[in-house]
């Protein structure tokens, strides 16, 4: 059985600069098990556009000068495995299929192309959402880090 050597919570509020603070707790929290330069940078990618989702989408109906929290609850295992739960308490997702599907936007923004799912998926080796409408999504992400090796030191 695996098990847990770190953990750690934060809340940010959805704010667009806290999209980089989330990378960078990310990344500080990893150092531990010295991940390499591309691992690091592809689980930071989907950290990215897991909390640029929280951002964009989960708050959107609040009133103008409004914000909403963003959760995330980092968990470091023995197996060189890291979980980045990232979720808010938006308002939801009505089909989470058809929301894992690549170019499947609900924004009219010319920035979203409806990639972000496809990102997540991509740079770590699990995804897992669950949504309730009008209470909130939660993201979780895994990735296993490769052993260690003197060489790439
Ligand atoms: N946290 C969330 N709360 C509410 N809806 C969400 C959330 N995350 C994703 N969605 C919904 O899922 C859709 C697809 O998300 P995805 O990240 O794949 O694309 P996007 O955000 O629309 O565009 P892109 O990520 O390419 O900028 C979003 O358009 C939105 O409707
Ligand atoms: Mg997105």
């Amino acid at each position: 059985m695996k098990k847990i050597i770190n953990e750690m919570k934060v809340r940010l509020p959805s704010h667009s600069e806290n999209e980089a603070v989330a990378r960078t707790v990310v990344s500080a929290f990893s150092a531990l098990i010295d991940p390499t330069v591309e691992e690091l940078s592809d689980l930071r990618c989907a950290v990215s556009e897991a909390v640029t989702n929280c951002i964009v989408h989960a708050y959107r109906d609040l009133p103008e000068g409004e914000f909403g929290y963003i959760y995330i609850s980092l968990r470091l295992y023995d197996n060189r495995e890291i979980t980045v739960e990232i979720s808010d308490n938006g308002c939801g997702i009505e089909d989470i299929k058809r929301a894992r599907e690549p170019f499947f936007t609900t924004s009219e923004s010319d920035e979203r192309c409806g990639m972000g799912f496809l990102v997540m998926e991509s740079f770590t080796d699990r995804v897992s959402v669950k949504s309730k409408v009008g209470k909130g999504t939660s993201v979780l992400l895994r990735k296993i880090f490769s052993p260690h090796t003197s060489e790439e030191e």
